[in-house]
């Protein structure tokens, strides 16, 4: 007899039918730049670089685990998220290696199997995966995009169920890049009060809001309802290698002393943060602001030379950059003169560039593709004017 795998991998493993396309593309079209590049350590950053050297602390040769976290490090992330407004105890925070897997932490903590939790759509495709793993089920809310893809609370409210337990909020959410509005967080938390439900914050963008952009709220401050704030080094230090995120437990006293006794037993099972990186985090931590002084600037540069490369094809042409609040990614409407898949082979052979489908992301409306901001500037002006020249020759 064959050994039977489980139902929650039984995923379709067939590519589709445009990444072969574009896996060809990529074998005949030399020097192809690829606007769907997310990983921040081959981007040509420099502040990045010298993170992996802080980690050599003798120290670290002794492993003396806390299941939440060494304190020297939770006190460091205390501090990061002080920076943004909350004050919070370190020891309400509990840390992970990365944010993926705090979100495997929060459905042990929060659901049984069949249970629900809901996800803003559009956003990120990993969500299906970390709940399918977990045997929950994702529902999901729109965010409306003609109101700048601002949370439909009605229709979220709507979506609870007698099995859902979480609301998960991406505050700036990827890839549309926009802040859960203040009004918005104060109704969800009220829902989430009056439903039992508890908000999973997932704030790995907030260190990256478009310049001119007030530092928006943290979800960490919320009192209300129980919560959990995400975030990680992947994002806020461009250092996904280093492996550590964390988990900021808020929301009334009890409800979060409960929470965070089971939380404490499930990274306990695991220990999974490796003792070298918590030891170097406060000095990690340190270096932050001048890592996201240069990608900050770098995103800032990338969003002008995408409108610069717009605005040359005059003032009614169809291609627009949908705005946003931050993050690191843009989107953009294509004209429709083709699919959005046609529009990605089209860039990809008559530009050079390689971008992302709107659907990749859940977004239906089949014209408007993502593309990232992070790639080195030079090649990414040179990519925005290349694709600008050929909307000009098809529409
Ligand atoms: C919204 C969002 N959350 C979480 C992650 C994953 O972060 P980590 O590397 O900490 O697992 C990503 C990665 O792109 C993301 O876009």
């Amino acid at each position: 007899m064959i050994p039977k795998l489980s139902s929650r991998t039984a995923w379709d493993l067939r590519e589709n039918a445009l990444h072969e396309q574009v896996l060809q593309i990529r074998q005949s079209v030399a020097h192809l730049v690829d606007l769907g590049a997310s990983n921040p350590t081959v981007v040509g950053l420099e502040t990045p670089r010298e993170l992996p050297l802080l980690l050599a602390d003798p120290a670290a040769a002794t492993y003396d685990p806390d299941p939440r976290g060494l304190s020297s490090a939770r006190e460091a992330v205390a501090r990061y998220v002080g920076e943004h407004g909350a004050a919070v105890d370190p020891d309400d925070i509990v840390l992970t290696a990365s944010t993926s897997e705090a979100y495997g932490f929060l459905w042990k903590l929060l659901t049984d199997p069949g249970d629900e939790i809901l996800v803003p759509t559009p956003s990120y495709p990993l969500f299906g995966y970390l709940a399918g793993l977990e045997h929950v089920a994702t529902r999901t809310y729109p965010l409306v995009r003609d109101e700048g893809y601002r949370v439909d609370l009605a229709a979220l409210e709507a979506a609870v169920t007698e099995r859902t337990r979480a609301v998960v909020c991406v505050h700036p959410n990827n890839p549309t890049g926009t802040l859960v509005r203040d009004e918005d967080a104060r109704a969800i938390a009220a829902l989430a009060r009056a439903r039992g439900l508890a908000i999973v914050a997932d704030e790995v963008f907030l260190d990256f809001l478009h310049d001119g952009r007030p530092r928006a709220r943290s979800f960490a401050s919320e009192t209300e309802a129980l919560t959990f704030t995400l975030s990680g080094l992947s994002k806020a230090c461009c250092a996904p290698q280093l492996k550590l995120g964390w988990i900021v437990v808020g929301g009334p006293p009890e409800l979060r002393r409960a929470a965070l006794e089971r939380l404490v037993v499930i990274a306990d099972t695991y220990l999974s943060v490796s003792t070298p990186v918590q030891r170097a985090l406060p000095r990690i931590l340190e270096r932050r602001p001048a890592i996201a002084a240069e990608l900050s600037a770098r995103l800032g540069a990338n969003l002008a030379a995408l409108d610069r490369a717009i605005a040359s094809l005059g003032a009614d042409t169809p291609l627009r950059r949908v705005s946003s609040d931050g993050g690191w990614s843009a989107l953009v409407e294509v004209p429709r003169v083709m699919s959005e898949d046609e529009w990605i082979v089209t860039f990809a052979r008559e530009a050079g560039v390689l971008v992302q489908p709107g659907w990749f992301f859940d977004i239906e409306d089949g014209g408007t593709l993502a593309m990232s901001l992070i790639v080195e500037p030079r090649s990414f002006e040179a990519a925005a004017g290349r694709i600008a020249d050929v909307v000009r020759r098809h529409v």
